[in-house]
This record gives C-alpha cells, structure tokens and sequence, in this order.
C-alpha cells in the first residue's frame, strides 16, 4: 500500500487574515513577510515518499485554498488540501503558526505530529522561530506508552526539513527524549518498576550513579526511606546522579519523590485514589531524565540528582501510625498517616544534600499533596520556595516552556501544625486547625533545607493527565522536565 504523502508549508503565510501578501514574520526581523502565499507554498513544499516527485503544486493558490477552508493560521489549526503527485493525488497538510512565538510553535508542532499518526511518518517543513519548541511540540504529540505489540497503531516517524536548524532540532529531540523518559518510567507498572529496577535505569542515564541499598540505607541512618520501605517486598534505594562539567560554575542538587507505588500503607487509601499511584515516583523520574539530558544540552552547572526511592506497602512489617522514626541527621518523627509518606523520604534526602553536598541551590520535585491538585488543577504546578529570586527563575522557566508554576506561600504561622507531643516534628496535623495541607507539607519539608536555597515543586496536581491531547497523552506527563533543563540552561 503506498504511503500518503503529506507535504507541510510552513511560515506564516496566512497569518493575518488570508490575504497573500504582508503577513507578519512570526519571529527575528519584526518586518513584514514579502513572499506571497502560493511562492511560499512551493518554496516549502517538501516529498515524504521517495517516488513522489519533488516540484508539487498546489491544486489552487493558496490564498483561495486557505479562504475556503476559513483557515486563519492559528496555532494548532491544521488544514489538508489534495496535491498533485505526479499521476496520482497526494495531500499537503497546512498548518497555523499564530504569532510564532516558543508557546505557538510547540502548539503547532503537536497539532502537525498528530495528524500524522497512524501513518508511518511525516515529514515536516519547519517554520522559522524558535524550532527547538516546535519540534518539542510535535516529538512529545506522538508519545505513546503500550505494553505488548498487540493493540500498538503504527506511530509516525516525524522527520524535520529546514535549513541551519539543526542545533536547534536537535535541542527539541534531547529534550523530547528526556520528557519520554520520565514518562515511560512513571507509566510503567508497579510489579515492574521496584526501587531497583528504577535505580538500574537510573545508572544508565550517562553520568557517575551511587546507590544505597536497604542495608546501607539502615547503615546510613536513612530513618525516613527505610520506614517508608519496611512494609514491602520490594526493598527501598536511594539513588544518587552526578553530573560534574569541568568549570563548573555552581552546584545545584535536585531531589526527586521515588515511591514507586503508594498503597497509603496502614493508612490505606480506598481503590479509586490508589490505582493511580504507580506514577508517585513522576518527581523522581524527572530527575533521573533531567541527569540524563544535561550533558547533551551542554549545562555549565554542576548538578546532583537523589531519587528517594520506596514502595509504601501494606503489611505486617509496614510502619504504623504514631511510630516515631528518625530521619536522616537525627530529627524525629512521629509518623501520624502513613499516607504522608512522600515528605518522609524526602527529609532524608535532603537533609543528606545539606550536610554532605553543600549545594548552592536546592530543588524538589514530589507528587507531594493532593490538595495542591485541588488548589491548582492540572495544567499549573506549585512553587514553593524560602528564596524570591529562585522562585521568580523558575516561575520564568515554566513560562516559557509551558509548564507554569504557581508560587505558594510558606506560611510560619502554620508551622505548629506539625508539633507533635512525643517527638520533634509530627508528619501531618492532627485535626484541622490549621487545614492547608500542601503548605503544612512544604514546611515540613522546609526542616530538612538547613539555611539553603530551596524551592519545592510539588506536582500532584499536573503528573499525570486524564486526556490524549496536544503535547500530553493520557498517562504520566513529565511535568518539571522542561523548565528544569529550561532552569539549568541558563545557570
Ligand atoms: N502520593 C500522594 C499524593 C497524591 C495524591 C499524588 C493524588 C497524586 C495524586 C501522597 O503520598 C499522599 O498520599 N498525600 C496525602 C497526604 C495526607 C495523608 C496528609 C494526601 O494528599 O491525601
Ligand atoms: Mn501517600
Ligand atoms: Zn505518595
């Protein structure tokens, strides 16, 4: 059967209205574009298939074309006009661009690849501006995550054209890879995915890996990942990723949430909230996929990744509400809700970066609280952080790479929520006096930064999407990849 041929016009040719002439360039000059619609068609178009001849026309001006299908150029708006392929008739797939900014293209870019799926591939002519975004866009629109060959449709193999991109194409595919990664380890299944197996991924990301066993975690007096381990089969780690440039010019450690499935443990979540528990470790993916990317995006800074990780079980070994535990660097616990697991391995984690690694910067990253989900919904993360200036980089990173953050605040007046009677810090309020559950889970993170830097990402909220559409497809999303490498970047 012979493949469809798609031929791709990019620009922004019908841009402004659909007249043929002076659509606005979507980036650089700020000049008006003097190609006329139909030259640039053909300037642009490009053959897919090896037997479909190169010059193809359009079957109308373009201008006419576009008009009849009241195309406007949106980004995201995609139109198919038939071709001539030599005897035979082809498609050409149009596509808006809008103003051609990083947030228009990655939009375009998704809403090209997916008109490509199910086919074996598609070749794109790129649009000019920033490509890096738009080919992000269009990679991560074809993610799919499948167990078995079975159900698998084909996935389209996208293939870029343009001329001096390729720096630029080649910082959206690493950085499209790095998001797959985090998801494919966050989609996988619990069964498979224990904290070992997570940990031999992680070691084969390219840079130096440690990793603690439960031995040596109990050696090490990691009282908070050995607590929230004891109750599985599937013994817990802690994973260490180090990234060294030479010239480094400053040291950021990023801690990641590993629980690789969160029964809630005694405290034991009904079925509805549990049986998406498999991605708890999405923050812990993202560092491992952040580690993983940094040397092909050539980061100057040094940079240390810990994956605290950890399956919360039920059984007769798990921990009990009020144990009292003892954290990494001697603080303890009473353990209030086993289902507030997640910020026990945390404070090990981080209390380990502050005594042994002396960063200059830390970041976490957790599918902390259900409440943040409540508070933001899905399409916006939590920052949290004791430093304005890091909070504002990372918010300024998540601007432009579509994964906003949303500041919240780190309120003392509710950090007696967490007193306990029998030990320093309790894991969750009793009662609600206080209420706000994702801040009380910040500060207690907070007692484990020392006097460092420190932001905390929490996103519960946005790791995983219900929908297949645009860049997200149903399942883990990757959230915190882009705006980290996006953050680092530009340290
Ligand atoms: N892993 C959950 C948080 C979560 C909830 C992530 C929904 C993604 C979607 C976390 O360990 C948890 O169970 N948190 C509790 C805290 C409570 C016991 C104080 C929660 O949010 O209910
Ligand atoms: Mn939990
Ligand atoms: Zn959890």
């Amino acid at each position: 059967m012979p493949i469809s041929p798609y031929l791709l016009l990019p620009r922004a040719p019908y841009g402004r209205g659909l007249s043929a002439a002076a659509s606005p360039a979507p980036s650089g000059s700020g000049e008006a574009a003097e190609a006329p619609v139909a030259e640039d068609a053909q300037l642009f178009a490009v053959p897919f298939a090896a037997d479909l001849a190169p010059e193809v026309d359009l079957p109308l001006p373009a201008a006419a074309l576009l008009a009849h299908y009241e195309a406007k150029g949106e980004a995201g708006e995609v139109v198919e006009v038939p071709v001539a392929n030599g005897e035979t008739v082809g498609r050409m797939l149009l596509y808006g661009i809008g103003d051609g900014s990083v947030g228009a293209l990655r939009k375009a870019g998704a809403a090209v690849a997916r008109r490509g799926k199910g086919r074996d591939a598609i070749r794109i002519v790129l649009p000019e501006g920033p490509v890096a975004a738009f080919v992000e866009g269009a990679l991560l629109a074809t993610y799919t995550f499948r167990i078995g060959e079975a159900k698998s449709p084909p996935v389209a193999v996208v293939e870029f054209v343009g001329d001096g991109v390729e720096a630029e194409v080649a910082r959206g595919e690493v950085i499209a890879k790095a998001v797959s990664l985090a998801r494919d380890l966050a989609n996988m299944p619990s069964s498979v995915k224990t904290p070992a197996w997570l940990a031999e991924r992680a070691a084969e990301q390219g840079v130096t890996a440690k990793v603690w066993d439960e031995e040596e975690l109990r050696a090490g007096r990691f009282g908070g990942i050995v607590a929230v381990g004891q109750g599985s089969a599937n013994p817990p780690r802690l994973i260490r990723l180090s990234y060294e440039p030479e010239g480094a010019t400053g040291h950021v450690v990023l801690v990641g949430k590993g629980i690789t499935y969160d029964t809630g443990g005694l405290s034991l979540k009904p079925t509805e909230g549990m049986k998406f528990m498999k991605t708890d470790m999405a923050g812990g993916a993202v560092v491992i996929a952040v580690l993983g990317a940094l040397a092909a995006l050539g980061v100057r800074v040094r940079v240390t990744g810990l994956i605290a990780a950890a399956e919360n079980s039920f059984s007769g070994t798990a921990q009990r509400p009020s144990d009292v535990i003892t954290q990494y660097g001697g603080r303890t616990v009473e353990v209030l809700n086993t289902d507030a697991e997640g910020r026990l391995v945390m404070a090990d984690a981080l209390a380990y970066a502050d005594a042994e690694l002396d960063p200059d910067v830390m970041v976490d990253i957790a599918t902390l609280t259900g409440a943040i989900g409540i508070a933001l919904g899905k399409d916006l993360g939590a920052v949290f952080a004791s430093d304005d200036d890091l909070a504002a980089e990372l918010a300024g990173a998540g601007e432009s790479t579509g994964e906003r953050l949303w500041r919240m605040p780190l309120i003392d007046d509710y950090a007696p929520a967490l007193d306990s009677s029998v030990a320093d810090l309790a894991n969750i309020e009793v009662g609600s006096s206080y209420g706000a559950g994702s801040i009380t889970a910040a500060l207690f993170l907070r007692e484990f930064t020392g006097k460092r830097p420190w932001a905390h990402l929490d996103i519960a909220g946005v790791g995983r999407s219900g929908v297949d559409e645009g860049i997200l497809s149903k399942g883990a999303t990757g959230y915190g990849v882009r705006l980290l490498l996006e953050w680092l970047s530009s340290r």
